[in-house]
Protein backbone atom coordinates (compact mmCIF):
# COMPACT_ATOMS: atom_id res chain seq x y z
CA UNK A 1 0.00 0.00 0.00
CA UNK A 2 3.04 1.91 0.08
CA UNK A 3 2.60 5.32 -2.49
CA UNK A 4 5.65 7.15 -2.64
CA UNK A 5 5.65 10.34 -4.19
CA UNK A 6 8.71 13.41 -5.03
CA UNK A 7 9.03 15.62 -1.87
CA UNK A 8 9.12 20.06 -2.67
CA UNK A 9 10.29 22.69 -0.66
CA UNK A 10 7.78 25.78 -2.29
CA UNK A 11 7.23 28.93 -0.95
CA UNK A 12 3.45 28.97 -1.50
CA UNK A 13 1.66 32.51 -1.78
CA UNK A 14 -1.42 32.46 0.26
CA UNK A 15 -4.44 32.99 -2.43
CA UNK A 16 -7.38 32.79 0.77
CA UNK A 17 -7.44 31.76 4.54
CA UNK A 18 -11.03 31.41 5.71
CA UNK A 19 -12.19 30.80 9.33
CA UNK A 20 -14.68 27.82 8.79
CA UNK A 21 -16.13 27.80 12.84
CA UNK A 22 -14.71 28.78 16.03
CA UNK A 23 -10.73 28.11 15.79
CA UNK A 24 -10.95 25.91 12.06
CA UNK A 25 -9.34 27.43 9.08
CA UNK A 26 -8.79 26.59 5.35
CA UNK A 27 -6.22 27.54 3.74
CA UNK A 28 -5.58 27.55 0.23
CA UNK A 29 -1.92 27.81 -1.42
CA UNK A 30 -0.73 28.09 -4.55
CA UNK A 31 1.76 25.52 -4.66
CA UNK A 32 1.88 23.53 -8.50
CA UNK A 33 4.64 21.16 -7.55
CA UNK A 34 3.35 19.53 -4.17
CA UNK A 35 -0.54 19.95 -5.63
CA UNK A 36 0.77 17.19 -8.80
CA UNK A 37 1.91 15.09 -6.67
CA UNK A 38 -0.26 14.83 -3.47
CA UNK A 39 -2.27 12.30 -3.02
CA UNK A 40 -5.14 11.40 -0.45
CA UNK A 41 -3.76 10.95 3.00
CA UNK A 42 -0.54 12.63 2.68
CA UNK A 43 0.62 15.89 4.65
CA UNK A 44 3.00 18.73 4.43
CA UNK A 45 5.16 20.15 6.94
CA UNK A 46 4.57 23.80 7.34
CA UNK A 47 6.77 26.67 8.81
CA UNK A 48 4.67 28.43 10.66
CA UNK A 49 6.98 31.56 11.42
CA UNK A 50 9.08 34.11 9.60
CA UNK A 51 12.67 33.27 11.18
CA UNK A 52 14.05 30.06 12.88
CA UNK A 53 11.76 29.52 15.11
CA UNK A 54 9.79 27.25 15.70
CA UNK A 55 12.15 25.66 14.15
CA UNK A 56 10.17 22.65 13.33
CA UNK A 57 8.07 22.04 10.40
CA UNK A 58 4.09 21.82 11.63
CA UNK A 59 2.73 18.76 10.13
CA UNK A 60 -0.94 19.12 8.14
CA UNK A 61 -2.53 17.03 6.10
CA UNK A 62 -4.04 18.08 2.89
CA UNK A 63 -7.42 18.39 2.86
CA UNK A 64 -7.57 18.77 -1.24
CA UNK A 65 -5.18 19.20 -4.29
CA UNK A 66 -6.91 20.72 -7.62
CA UNK A 67 -5.44 22.94 -10.14
CA UNK A 68 -2.12 23.68 -8.71
CA UNK A 69 -3.64 24.69 -5.01
CA UNK A 70 -3.65 23.10 -2.36
CA UNK A 71 -6.16 23.48 0.84
CA UNK A 72 -5.07 23.00 4.50
CA UNK A 73 -7.86 22.59 6.84
CA UNK A 74 -6.61 23.39 10.38
CA UNK A 75 -7.05 24.05 13.50
CA UNK A 76 -5.81 27.30 15.63
CA UNK A 77 -4.80 25.38 18.65
CA UNK A 78 -1.30 27.02 19.47
CA UNK A 79 1.63 29.56 18.63
CA UNK A 80 2.14 28.01 15.03
CA UNK A 81 -1.14 27.61 13.83
CA UNK A 82 -2.21 30.75 15.28
CA UNK A 83 0.44 32.79 13.02
CA UNK A 84 -0.95 30.43 10.94
CA UNK A 85 -4.25 31.75 10.94
CA UNK A 86 -3.26 35.70 10.55
CA UNK A 87 -1.57 34.97 6.71
CA UNK A 88 -3.50 36.96 4.21
CA UNK A 89 -3.75 36.61 1.02
CA UNK A 90 -0.67 37.30 -1.00
CA UNK A 91 1.72 36.61 1.34
CA UNK A 92 3.77 33.70 1.56
CA UNK A 93 4.42 30.05 3.80
CA UNK A 94 7.05 27.82 3.33
CA UNK A 95 6.19 24.04 2.67
CA UNK A 96 7.48 21.17 2.32
CA UNK A 97 5.84 17.84 1.04
CA UNK A 98 3.87 15.72 -0.01
CA UNK A 99 4.90 13.95 2.72
CA UNK A 100 4.01 10.18 4.11
CA UNK A 101 2.04 7.78 1.68
CA UNK A 102 -1.69 8.33 1.46
CA UNK A 103 -4.95 5.87 1.30
CA UNK A 104 -5.44 3.12 -1.16
CA UNK A 105 -8.05 3.86 -2.84
CA UNK A 106 -9.25 0.94 -4.24
CA UNK A 107 -12.90 -0.38 -2.75
CA UNK A 108 -15.96 -0.30 -4.49
CA UNK A 109 -18.24 0.80 -1.70
CA UNK A 110 -16.06 2.76 0.45
CA UNK A 111 -17.26 3.98 4.25
CA UNK A 112 -14.88 7.65 5.44
CA UNK A 113 -15.35 8.35 8.86
CA UNK A 114 -13.70 11.08 10.32
CA UNK A 115 -13.72 13.02 13.84
CA UNK A 116 -12.99 16.92 14.56
CA UNK A 117 -10.07 17.79 12.32
CA UNK A 118 -9.81 14.38 11.17
CA UNK A 119 -12.28 14.95 8.76
CA UNK A 120 -9.82 17.49 6.37
CA UNK A 121 -8.17 14.95 4.88
CA UNK A 122 -10.72 12.50 3.92
CA UNK A 123 -12.04 15.72 1.58
CA UNK A 124 -9.68 14.58 -1.01
CA UNK A 125 -10.26 10.80 -0.65
CA UNK A 126 -14.40 11.33 -1.22
CA UNK A 127 -13.42 13.25 -4.38
CA UNK A 128 -11.26 10.05 -5.43
CA UNK A 129 -14.10 7.73 -5.14
CA UNK A 130 -17.24 10.76 -6.32
CA UNK A 131 -19.24 9.85 -8.85
CA UNK A 132 -17.75 6.44 -9.35
CA UNK A 133 -19.04 4.30 -6.44
CA UNK A 134 -21.67 4.71 -3.53
CA UNK A 135 -20.07 6.11 -0.74
CA UNK A 136 -21.01 7.07 2.85
CA UNK A 137 -19.60 9.56 5.36
CA UNK A 138 -19.42 9.51 9.47
CA UNK A 139 -19.15 12.93 10.46
CA UNK A 140 -18.40 13.33 14.25
CA UNK A 141 -17.64 16.61 15.78
CA UNK A 142 -18.18 18.81 19.01
CA UNK A 143 -21.74 20.78 17.81
CA UNK A 144 -23.74 21.65 15.18
CA UNK A 145 -21.71 24.71 14.11
CA UNK A 146 -18.77 22.26 13.47
CA UNK A 147 -20.96 20.14 11.28
CA UNK A 148 -22.72 22.49 9.42
CA UNK A 149 -19.42 23.22 7.26
CA UNK A 150 -18.32 19.55 6.78
CA UNK A 151 -21.75 18.62 5.69
CA UNK A 152 -21.23 21.32 3.07
CA UNK A 153 -17.94 20.23 1.80
CA UNK A 154 -19.32 16.45 1.31
CA UNK A 155 -22.70 16.83 0.19
CA UNK A 156 -22.12 16.60 -3.26
CA UNK A 157 -19.28 14.01 -2.79
CA UNK A 158 -20.72 11.39 -0.45
CA UNK A 159 -23.85 9.36 -1.42
CA UNK A 160 -24.84 9.04 2.76
CA UNK A 161 -23.56 11.39 5.30
CA UNK A 162 -24.24 10.21 8.82
CA UNK A 163 -23.92 12.75 11.93
CA UNK A 164 -22.77 12.57 15.36
CA UNK A 165 -21.98 15.41 18.15
CA UNK A 166 -21.09 15.45 21.18
CA UNK A 167 -23.69 17.71 22.33
CA UNK A 168 -26.51 15.82 20.23
CA UNK A 169 -27.12 19.19 18.73
CA UNK A 170 -26.90 17.79 15.30
CA UNK A 171 -27.35 14.16 14.19
CA UNK A 172 -27.19 11.12 16.74
CA UNK A 173 -25.69 12.34 20.75
CA UNK A 174 -22.37 10.76 20.65
CA UNK A 175 -18.96 10.28 18.86
CA UNK A 176 -18.62 8.44 15.26
CA UNK A 177 -19.35 4.78 17.33
CA UNK A 178 -22.80 6.57 17.92
CA UNK A 179 -23.35 5.91 14.44
CA UNK A 180 -20.55 3.50 13.05
CA UNK A 181 -22.84 0.04 13.65
CA UNK A 182 -26.06 1.35 12.03
CA UNK A 183 -24.22 3.13 8.68
CA UNK A 184 -21.98 -0.05 7.80
CA UNK A 185 -24.60 -2.01 8.57
CA UNK A 186 -27.03 0.31 6.29
CA UNK A 187 -24.23 0.16 3.50
CA UNK A 188 -22.41 -2.99 2.76
CA UNK A 189 -19.45 -1.35 2.46
CA UNK A 190 -16.57 -2.87 1.99
CA UNK A 191 -13.72 -0.42 3.32
CA UNK A 192 -13.53 1.89 5.77
CA UNK A 193 -11.03 5.16 5.51
CA UNK A 194 -11.12 6.75 8.59
CA UNK A 195 -9.04 9.58 10.47
CA UNK A 196 -9.27 10.99 13.41
CA UNK A 197 -8.88 11.43 17.27
CA UNK A 198 -6.54 8.32 18.80
CA UNK A 199 -9.73 7.00 21.02
CA UNK A 200 -11.90 7.36 17.85
CA UNK A 201 -9.71 5.04 15.94
CA UNK A 202 -8.64 2.81 18.97
CA UNK A 203 -12.70 1.66 18.73
CA UNK A 204 -12.86 1.45 15.03
CA UNK A 205 -9.99 -0.70 14.55
CA UNK A 206 -12.44 -2.52 17.53
CA UNK A 207 -15.11 -3.04 15.72
CA UNK A 208 -13.59 -3.32 12.32
CA UNK A 209 -11.86 -6.34 13.82
CA UNK A 210 -15.36 -8.11 15.23
CA UNK A 211 -16.64 -7.49 11.72
CA UNK A 212 -14.07 -8.35 9.35
CA UNK A 213 -14.63 -5.03 7.30
CA UNK A 214 -11.01 -3.87 5.91
CA UNK A 215 -10.26 -0.58 7.39
CA UNK A 216 -7.15 2.02 6.89
CA UNK A 217 -6.10 4.35 9.23
CA UNK A 218 -4.74 8.26 9.47
CA UNK A 219 -2.55 8.49 12.21
CA UNK A 220 -2.14 11.93 14.22
CA UNK A 221 1.14 12.17 15.70
CA UNK A 222 3.63 14.84 16.91
CA UNK A 223 6.34 15.04 14.41
CA UNK A 224 10.07 16.60 14.13
CA UNK A 225 11.85 15.97 10.38
CA UNK A 226 8.63 14.26 8.99
CA UNK A 227 11.25 12.78 7.00
CA UNK A 228 11.28 9.59 8.54
CA UNK A 229 15.50 10.70 10.13
CA UNK A 230 14.13 11.72 13.94
CA UNK A 231 12.09 8.92 15.28
CA UNK A 232 9.72 11.39 17.10
CA UNK A 233 6.64 10.06 15.62
CA UNK A 234 7.57 6.33 15.97
CA UNK A 235 4.95 3.98 17.36
CA UNK A 236 5.06 -0.37 17.65
CA UNK A 237 4.14 -1.83 14.73
CA UNK A 238 1.78 -5.38 15.44
CA UNK A 239 4.80 -7.16 13.88
CA UNK A 240 7.02 -5.99 16.08
CA UNK A 241 9.20 -3.39 14.83
CA UNK A 242 8.92 0.02 15.63
CA UNK A 243 6.96 2.61 12.49
CA UNK A 244 7.64 6.05 11.75
CA UNK A 245 4.18 7.52 11.31
CA UNK A 246 5.90 10.55 9.14
CA UNK A 247 6.80 7.62 6.60
CA UNK A 248 5.01 4.16 7.12
CA UNK A 249 1.76 6.31 7.42
CA UNK A 250 0.19 8.14 8.25
CA UNK A 251 -1.88 5.71 6.65
CA UNK A 252 -1.93 1.87 7.98
CA UNK A 253 -3.76 -0.29 7.70
CA UNK A 254 -6.00 -1.63 11.14
CA UNK A 255 -3.82 -4.26 12.73
CA UNK A 256 -0.69 -3.00 11.20
CA UNK A 257 0.08 -0.91 14.50
CA UNK A 258 -0.55 -2.14 18.14
CA UNK A 259 -3.37 -1.54 19.68
CA UNK A 260 -5.22 -0.34 16.60
FE1 LIG B 1 11.09 12.43 12.32
FE2 LIG B 1 8.86 10.96 11.89
S1 LIG B 1 9.00 13.01 12.45
S2 LIG B 1 10.95 10.30 11.99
Amino acid sequence: MMILSKKFVELAAVLGNVRLGSDVYSLLLDAPQICREAKPGQFVGVKTGWGQAPFLRRPLSVADAADGRITIIYRAAGVGTSWLAARREGEKVDIMGPLGHGFSLEAKRPLLVGGGIGIAPLISVARSFAGRFGSGIVLAGRNKDEITYWQAMFKDLCHCVYIATDDGSMGIRGNALAVLPQAAEEGGYDCIYACGPPPMLKAIAAFVRQKNIPCQLSLESRMGCGLGACQACSCQGADGKRKRICLNGPVFAAGEVEGL
